[in-house]
């Protein structure tokens, strides 16, 4: 009797806790994969303002007045208002060699420190510039997932202090959230910086949760870059991509500092939150030269009125503090959104726009990225480009390059790996034309 009682209540309070346990959502499986049960739906067109339902004729109509009310719509509803340039910033060389990656590069770890009315935040710019190649040199800028010391595996780069998201190894210390010695280079696989700077181009990388940490499920802009700002200038606190958008363009305040590099051969990327990251930084920030979207998917490039793969509700409901908090009632209504993701690629040209995605990246959509593409290319056909692509171009493994424009689909899993590195310079080399000697 009193074992079948000890028995009952061990069970009762293995019941309880699992109770307590928050369940994980399994999101991928909520996902639509069938293209027969994608709703009816249509494409806004890009060349009409969303506003006042003017069309443009012309290139310069569309720029005075499209690009404006879909960049305003885009912020206000999407992905909220991109943050000023803060009121003081100031770049701090912390450590520099002229030896880096076995001679063949200068290496510059950077700080950028930011000041506003609200307070102050910083984050550190690694930076690489060839050392070869005639100079000024065309630059290639990325966020990075796990640390600045991921991404070589030089024992002189700094280990970030603050929040670190988990890299590579799933053990007791990679729980601690701290950056270690042993995770140097392992995210060297999405990084080919040799190759980068081989190739004659300069590379800076910052870890994102440097400017706004990603705490999963949690609001991170407390710790993040918005705490410089003051209570009534509207942003003390806002959402994760945009945070990372402005941490891109003062990484370009950065470079502007350097005199090696050619501003006006700026690239930025960047992978899967990322990626889209750099779509929005590229539509907002005309200073960069081209755009290379990696896998960016669901509010990155893919069709969001598509529900193919992840959705706005899915994205939403997992990641809430990614995006404006008005997106929200968009969720479980896709095909009623006002604005759609060729509409804000559209706002990079003239500029270049590289797009690349995974085949086996169902949650990111490939199809639905190919037409955002597509849809965004009559855009890129007022402003004079003669080659855009059509629907035949949608082949996996197949390279496609026309006039501003550039699309890939890589065989393989959702991953930014050293093959798309290899369409990207490619693309790059036939527009920028970096000299190596
Ligand atoms: C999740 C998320 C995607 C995101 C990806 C990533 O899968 O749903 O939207 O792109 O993480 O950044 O790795």
């Amino acid at each position: 009797m009193k074992k079948t009682f000890c028995y009952l209540f061990f069970l009762t309070v293995c019941a309880l806790a699992f109770a307590a346990e928050p369940k994980k959502v399994n999101w991928s499986k909520l996902a639509n994969y069938d293209e027969s049960k994608i709703p009816e739906y249509t494409v806004p067109d890009a060349l009409v303002a969303p506003e006042s339902g003017f069309k443009a004729e012309t290139a310069i109509e569309w720029y005075t007045f499209v690009r404006p009310e879909i960049l305003k719509l885009m912020q206000r509803d999407q992905y909220g208002f991109m943050p000023p340039r803060p009121a003081k910033i100031n770049f701090e060389l912390r450590e520099e060699s002229d030896n880096a990656l076995g001679g063949k590069a200068i290496r510059r770890q950077i700080r950028i420190n930011l000041e506003d009315l609200g307070g102050k935040h910083h984050f550190d710019v690694l930076l690489y510039i060839p050392k070869k190649s005639p100079k000024p040199v065309p630059a290639i800028i990325g966020l990075n997932f796990g640390g600045n010391h991921t991404v070589t595996s030089e024992p002189e780069i700094f280990l970030c202090e603050k929040w670190m998201r988990n890299v590579s190894r799933p053990d007791m210390t990679s729980r601690l959230h701290k950056a270690f010695d042993w995770q140097r280079g392992k995210m060297a696989s999405r990084w080919p910086v040799d190759k980068i700077i081989e190739r004659g181009y300069a590379f800076a990388t910052v870890y994102y949760g440097d400017i706004y940490p990603d705490y999963e499920y949690e609001d991170g802009s407390p710790d993040s870059i918005y705490q410089i700002f003051s209570k009534d200038s509207g942003f003390s606190s806002g959402p994760a991509t945009i945070a990372w958008a402005w941490g891109n363009s003062r990484i370009f305040d950065c470079l502007e500092t350097q005199p090696e590099i050619d501003k006006r051969k700026v690239a930025v990327t960047g992978h899967s939150r990322l990626g889209r990251t750099a779509v929005l930084t590229g539509a907002l920030d005309t200073r960069f030269a081209a755009v290379l979207g990696n896998n960016a998917g669901e509010m990155g490039i893919a069709l969001s009125r598509r529900v193919y793969g992840e959705t706005v509700g899915l994205i939403t409901g997992q990641f809430p503090y990614w995006f404006s908090p008005n997106l929200n009632k968009y969720a479980g209504k896709e095909t009623e959104l006002p604005l759609d993701r060729h509409q804000l690629a559209a706002c990079i040209a003239p500029r270049l726009l590289y797009v690349a995605i995974a085949e086996g990246d169902k949650w990111g959509d490939p199809k639905g990225e190919f037409l955002g593409v597509y849809e965004a290319s009559k855009v890129y056909k007022l402003f004079g480009s003669k080659k855009i692509p059509a629907m035949e171009d949608f082949k996996v493994g197949k390279q496609f390059i026309g006039d501003g424009m550039g699309f890939h689909v890589r065989e393989g899993p959702h991953d930014m790996n050293h093959t798309d590195w290899g369409y990207y310079l490619d693309y790059l080399d036939a527009n920028f034309k970096p000299r190596t000697k």
